[in-house]
């Protein structure tokens, strides 16, 4: 089995899906390791309650990114971590792990990259006044946001939306998106040429 850990920063709804989907033979890897950054996050208890090992840092105990970087990459080689999924991970990822794990770091996003990079995308998307926004599964590469797109699924805004009526949609998608992403990569069916990627 595919051996993954997971980045996330907050409530954790997509580990969440990871770990429901696991539970419910939908998806055939092993997760190894939550990585996160938030003592007080949501996703740690979800952690504790799914079983799962977390490796909870704090970065201001650190004196740059890459010090804990280079404390995360030990642990994922240590577990042979085979595929890092950033659900809801809310740091710049440096190329301590961008280089590691080239290939084989993907991140969701809650966007039609390239659409609305960075933080609060969804909040971006009905401030532009777009009709249609989305969820994007990507690799992950030095840029923000900018990798190879793996997969994506539109979302319509309709009038009247709010950022958290939106968001409750887009959040539904992502929970499915992500799952079937990584069940694609498990199965070996992903494969990357330059910015193209094949799914076969
Ligand atoms: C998700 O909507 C994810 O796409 C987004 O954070 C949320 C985390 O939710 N990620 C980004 O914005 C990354 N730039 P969750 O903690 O419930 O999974």
């Amino acid at each position: 089995k595919l051996r993954i850990a997971v980045f996330a920063s907050g409530n954790g709804s997509n580990f969440q899906a990871l770990v429901d989907a696991v539970r419910h033979e939908k998806l055939d890897v092993s997760i190894e390791l939550l990585v996160c950054d938030k003592p007080a996050a949501r996703v740690v208890e979800r952690a504790a309650e799914a079983g799962v090992d977390t490796f909870l840092f704090k970065p201001k105990d650190y004196p740059s990114r890459e010090a804990y970087e280079t404390e995360i990459l030990a642990e994922l080689v240590r577990r042979d971590v085979q595929l890092v999924v950033l659900a809801g991970y809310m740091r710049i990822i440096t190329p301590v792990l961008v280089e590691a794990y080239e290939g084989r770091m993907i991140n969701i996003h809650p966007s039609l990259l390239p659409a609305f990079p960075g933080v609060n995308a969804i909040r971006q998307a009905l401030d532009h006044g777009v009709k249609v926004t989305g969820v994007s599964v990507h690799f992950v590469d030095g840029g923000l946001d900018s990798g190879p797109i793996i997969a994506q699924r539109a979302v319509e805004i309709a009038d009247g939306d709010t950022e958290s009526s939106l968001a409750e949609r887009i959040h539904a998608v992502e929970q499915a998106l992500l799952p079937h992403v990584v069940q694609l990569i498990a199965h070996g069916r992903v494969a990357v040429e330059g910015r193209h990627v094949r799914v076969g």
